[in-house]
C-alpha cells in the first residue's frame, strides 16, 4: 500500500506550471477551441504541432486571455487565470511573442525593448539581452523597419524576457527565416530552457521543433488529440506526418 507521502511524491514532483483543461474560445459566434487539455513542468519546452487553423494561436491567445470569450481552465503557478484579465494573467509570469512579433516600426531597438512592462521582478537586463543576442547591441539605434525578420524575432524574444515573465509562449517564431537564423534561435530557446524558463512553442516546422522540445502536443479541430515525447519522435514520425498532412 502506499503512504501518502510516497504517493503524494510524484505529483509534487511533476506539478506542471501551467495545467490548461476543457479550454473553449470564440471568435463571435465561431467557435474553434473545443476542449484543450495539456501541462507544461517548470523548466520544460512543449510544442503545440497541428496543420493550419488547428488552433494554436487561439490557444496562445486563450492562454493569455486576450479572446473575448472562453471557458475552461487555465492554472499558471497554482492560480486559476480563466476570469483574470490579461494584464493580472501576465503579472503572474507569463509573456507572449506572437507571430506577427510586434516591433514599433517607428522605434529603434533600445526603445522596442524598452516598451513592455516589466510583470515581476527577476527578468533579464538589457545587458544579459544582449549578450544573448549580440546582433542586437550592434544595432541599438536601429529603426525597427531596417530590422531583418531574423532580428525582428530576436528583439521580439528579447523585449519579453525584461519583462520578468518565466513562462514564455511563442507562435511560429522561425517563420518565414533563413536556416542559419532558425539555428539561431533555435540555441537561443536552448539557452533559455538552461536559464530556467518554460516554454511553449507553437511551430509548423517540427525537423525545428525536435531540436528544442521535451515534448509535443498535436492539436487538431480545436483540441489536443496526441502527446509525442521528444524521445519516441522518431518511431511516431509516421503518425505524425499524417496529423500534419506532410
Ligand atoms: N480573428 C479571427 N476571427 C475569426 N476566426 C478566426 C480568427 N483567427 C482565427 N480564426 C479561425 O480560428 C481557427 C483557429 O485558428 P488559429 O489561428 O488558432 O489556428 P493555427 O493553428 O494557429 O493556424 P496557423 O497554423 O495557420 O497559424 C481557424 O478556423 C481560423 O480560421
Ligand atoms: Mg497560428
Amino acid at each position: 500500500m502506499l503512504t501518502e507521502a510516497v504517493a503524494a511524491k510524484p505529483a509534487a514532483a511533476t506539478a506542471p506550471l501551467l495545467k490548461v483543461r476543457g479550454l473553449e474560445a470564440w471568435y463571435g459566434e465561431s467557435h474553434v477551441l473545443h476542449g484543450i487539455d495539456f501541462d507544461v513542468a517548470p523548466g520544460e519546452v512543449v510544442t503545440l504541432l497541428g496543420r493550419n487553423g488547428a488552433g494554436k494561436t487561439t490557444t496562445l491567445k486563450s492562454i493569455i486571455g486576450i479572446m473575448a470569450k472562453r471557458k475552461g481552465s487555465v492554472v499558471m503557478a497554482g492560480t486559476e487565470t480563466i476570469n483574470l484579465p490579461s494584464r493580472a494573467i501576465a503579472r503572474l509570469g507569463i509573456g507572449y511573442v506572437p507571430e506577427e512579433r510586434g516591433i514599433y516600426s517607428s522605434l529603434n531597438v533600445e526603445e522596442n525593448l524598452m516598451l513592455p512592462p516589466q510583470v515581476k521582478p527577476g527578468g533579464l537586463s538589457v545587458e544579459q539581452i544582449f549578450t544573448l543576442f549580440p546582433n542586437l547591441k550592434e544595432r541599438i539605434r536601429s529603426q525597427g523597419t531596417k530590422l531583418s525578420g531574423g532580428e525582428q524575432q530576436m528583439l521580439a524574444i528579447g523585449r519579453i524576457l525584461r519583462t520578468g515573465a518565466n513562462l514564455l509562449l511563442f507562435d511560429e517564431p522561425t517563420e518565414g527565416l533563413a536556416p542559419v537564423i532558425i539555428d539561431q534561435i533555435g540555441r537561443t530557446i536552448a539557452q533559455l530552457k538552461q536559464q530556467g524558463f518554460t516554454i511553449v512553442l507553437v511551430e509548423q516546422n517540427f525537423r525545428f521543433a525536435a531540436t528544442v522540445a521535451d515534448r509535443h502536443y498535436v492539436v487538431e479541430q480545436g483540441k489536443v488529440i496526441d502527446m509525442i515525447p521528444n524521445t519516441e519522435l522518431d518511431r511516431n514520425i509516421d503518425k505524425l506526418h499524417g496529423y500534419l498532412g506532410v
